[in-house]
């Protein structure tokens, strides 16, 4: 069994879109678990790039099944404008390899509604990507309101779940935009063309583990926005870390057997919320303009910093990291210098493990270790030879301290710019 776990280690967009495609060339099977179209996942193919929210990385590999399992949200607008927007550029996308779970959760035009509704209400602002994400997964929780992709296969429960929510969110909803008639009819549509993609994926997940088939499992967000161990409340509302694999496709942690978490060699994030790390305005726009940093979801400009092996060394211990993916490595190609945060000085004295108080971790400073910078392009390197030794020896600076290896590197967006630094822990087959 050579199963693996591709999922964020930092605040989001590390490149895990990217890496799953890669991997995805010796997978039978690439499943998502959690999140909705709040995930943004670039694959860059020579002069095509496509964006995925919804629908899996495996998709642009003709051979691979696509998995959304139960523990994803989905917005069946964003779904068939991506299969649309595949078709556009030459992917097929049919019910052979997109499966998608009848226990998924829907998100309905009126989350996003909500989602409004309650940002005007409160003081945080959580700078959310506005897809209704956090109001479906509380409907999802409370019970009475979620609606599940089976529902609209069943269509007079989906009319009788909609009426209770238009009545229940009624305040929320004198915002304006949901028409109860318009969205019946149009779901109506949907129904018809999701059918043929609605899978009982449980069962799918578990003929595909007996027959030993290679999955890989893609997370989406990251451990720093994972709705128990992120920095609450500025988080996504679902578990991005390794045990949303299992609840989020119903299959046991037996199934796992590696997991990769993905780093950029820096660090991003993208909304509000604290980031110790944030370097100094000017590099801040430098990194920016350089990793074209901007979401591929709402293109906002992504808030960069220094590589943080305090909140590193907390993701590898959440997810059980068996290797690290480092990305963007090329972006430093300029710098003669590079700082890696070791330590928070916090009253007076280091810590090295991550804070759940916003106020401690406010406080905490970081303590910077400098490393030289490699000064030369990255970006034609395929080979292991290619690597220069400053950029192998920040990397093992890394590998040192988190005590996990770092076999495989991304000197650009192409799928073809990776490096695999050591095979023996890259392998799928
Ligand atoms: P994801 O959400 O984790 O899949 O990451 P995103 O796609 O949101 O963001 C990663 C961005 O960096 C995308 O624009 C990628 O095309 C780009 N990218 C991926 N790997 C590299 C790399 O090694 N170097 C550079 N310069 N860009 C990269
Ligand atoms: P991928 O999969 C980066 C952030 C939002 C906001 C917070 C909550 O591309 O890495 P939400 O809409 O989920 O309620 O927003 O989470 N966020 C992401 N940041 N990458 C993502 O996905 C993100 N998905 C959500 O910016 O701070
Ligand atoms: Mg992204």
């Amino acid at each position: 069994m050579s199963n693996l776990v591709i999922l964020g280690a930092q605040w989001g967009d590390e490149s895990k879109g990217k890496l799953t495609d890669v991997f995805a060339e010796n997978a039978d099977i690439v499943a998502r678990y959690q999140g909705g179209d709040n995930a943004g996942h670039t694959i860059v193919l020579g002069d095509k790039t496509f964006i995925l929210h919804l629908i899996p990385s495996g998709i642009l590999r003709p051979e691979t099944i696509n998995v959304i399992g139960n523990g994803v949200v989905v917005n069946l607008e964003t779904l068939f404008g991506e299969i649309d927007r595949l078709h556009a550029q030459g992917i097929a996308v049919s019910s052979e390899n997109l499966k998608i779970s009848d226990r998924a959760h829907l998100i309905l035009p009126y989350h996003k509604t909500v989602e409004q509704w309650e940002q005007m209400g409160s003081g945080t602002k959580i700078g959310t990507t506005a897809r209704g994400i956090g109001p479906t997964y509380a409907d999802k929780m409370n019970r009475h309101a979620g609606v599940r992709i089976g529902d609209l296969l069943e269509f007079d429960n989906f009319r009788k779940k909609l009426d209770y929510n238009l009545d229940t969110k009624a305040d929320a909803l004198q915002l304006g935009g949901v028409d109860r008639h318009i969205l019946l009819d149009t779901y109506r549509g949907y129904a018809a063309r999701l059918a043929p993609y609605v899978t009982d994926t449980v069962a799918f997940m578990h003929e595909a583990l007996a027959a030993e088939k290679r999955i890989l499992f893609e997370g989406a967000q990251g451990t720093m926005l994972d709705i128990d161990f992120g920095t609450y409340p500025y988080v996504t509302s679902s578990n991005c870390t390794a045990g949303a694999v299992c609840t989020g496709l119903g299959i046991g942690p037996k199934a796992i057997a590696k997991v990769m978490g993905v780093s950029k060699a820096y660090v991003t994030r993208v909304g509000g919320g604290p980031f110790p790390t944030e370097m100094h305005p000017d590099l801040d726009e430098k990194i920016r303009d350089i990793g074209q940093e901007y979401g591929a979801t709402t293109q906002r400009p992504r808030r960069c910093g220094w590589l943080d092996l305090v909140a590193l060394r907390y993701a590898a211990r959440i997810n059980g990291f068996t290797a690290i993916a480092m990305t963007k490595l090329d972006v430093f190609d300029t710098l003669d210098e590079l700082q890696v945060c070791v330590a928070y000085r916090y009253q007076g004295k280091e810590r090295t493990t991550f804070p759940s108080s916003l106020q401690v971790l406010d406080e905490c400073k970081p303590v910077y270790e400098t490393l030289p910078g490699w000064q030369q392009p990255l970006t034609e390197a395929r080979a292991s030879e290619d690597i220069p030794q400053r950029t192998r020896d920040y990397v093992a600076y890394v590998e040192a301290y988190l005590n996990v290896p770092i076999p495989i590197i991304s000197v650009g967006p192409d799928r073809a710019q990776i490096v695999t630094l050591d095979a023996s822990h890259v392998n799928l087959r």
